[in-house]
């Protein structure tokens, strides 16, 4: 069975969609581990109601960010991680991680890449004046919401939406799509042919 560890930040609501998926019997995958370098994050609270795993790793007390993810590695492994899932990581991965776990990492931005990368994806769709908006999976690489597209679904953004409005309707999307994808992993059915990402449909 995968083990998946999900990396996340702040409020985990991608975090408690697996989770639910998981239990659902719809993924096929154990949630060994939750990464968090945040020590005030509402996701740790979720993931110890849920009995996962907790590393809280903290960039501060380490010198370089070659030692933060040795140390992050380290838990990886201590748990038989097989799936990294970023869900609200705001931070970059570097060359350990992404050596060690290359073609093993996914990450969801809530716009349709490559417009409106960074941490604000949706308000900068809103404030843009984007007519269509949405949720993008992808593998991860070296630079910022930037490697090969998995699934991308998308939002219209109505004459009534307000930023609120528009990210109740994001993050309903996100909760759908990310264990869609997950599930893709799992069972094998992706290939990555340079920037495209091949799903195998049986
Ligand atoms: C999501 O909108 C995700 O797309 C972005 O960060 C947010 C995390 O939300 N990368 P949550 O912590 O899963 O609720």
């Amino acid at each position: 069975m995968t083990k998946i560890a999900v990396f996340a930040s702040g409020k985990g609501s991608n975090f408690a969609a697996i989770a639910r998926a998981i239990k659902k019997g719809r993924l096929d995958a154990e949630l060994a581990l939750l990464v968090c370098d945040n020590p005030g994050a509402p996701v740790i609270q979720r993931a110890k109601r849920l009995k996962v795993k907790v590393a809280l790793v903290k960039k501060e007390n380490f010198s370089s960010r070659e030692d933060f993810e040795k140390a992050v590695i380290r838990h990886l492994q201590e748990n038989g991680v097989d799936l990294i899932v970023l869900a609200g990581f705001m931070r970059m991965l570097g060359a350990e991680l992404l050596s060690n776990y290359q073609g093993r990492i996914l990450n969801i931005h809530p716009a349709l890449l490559p417009a409106f990368k960074g941490s604000e994806g949706i308000k900068d769709a809103f404030t843009y004046g984007a007519k269509i908006t949405g949720v993008t999976v992808h593998f991860v690489d070296e630079k910022m919401d930037h490697g090969p597209i998995i699934l991308q679904a998308a939002v219209k953004v109505e004459e009534k939406d307000t930023l609120e409005s528009l990210e109740t309707k994001i993050h309903k999307l996100e909760h759908k799509l990310y264990p869609e994808a997950i599930r893709l992993f799992i069972g094998g059915k992706l290939r990555i042919e340079g920037r495209r990402v091949r799903i195998s449909i049986p």
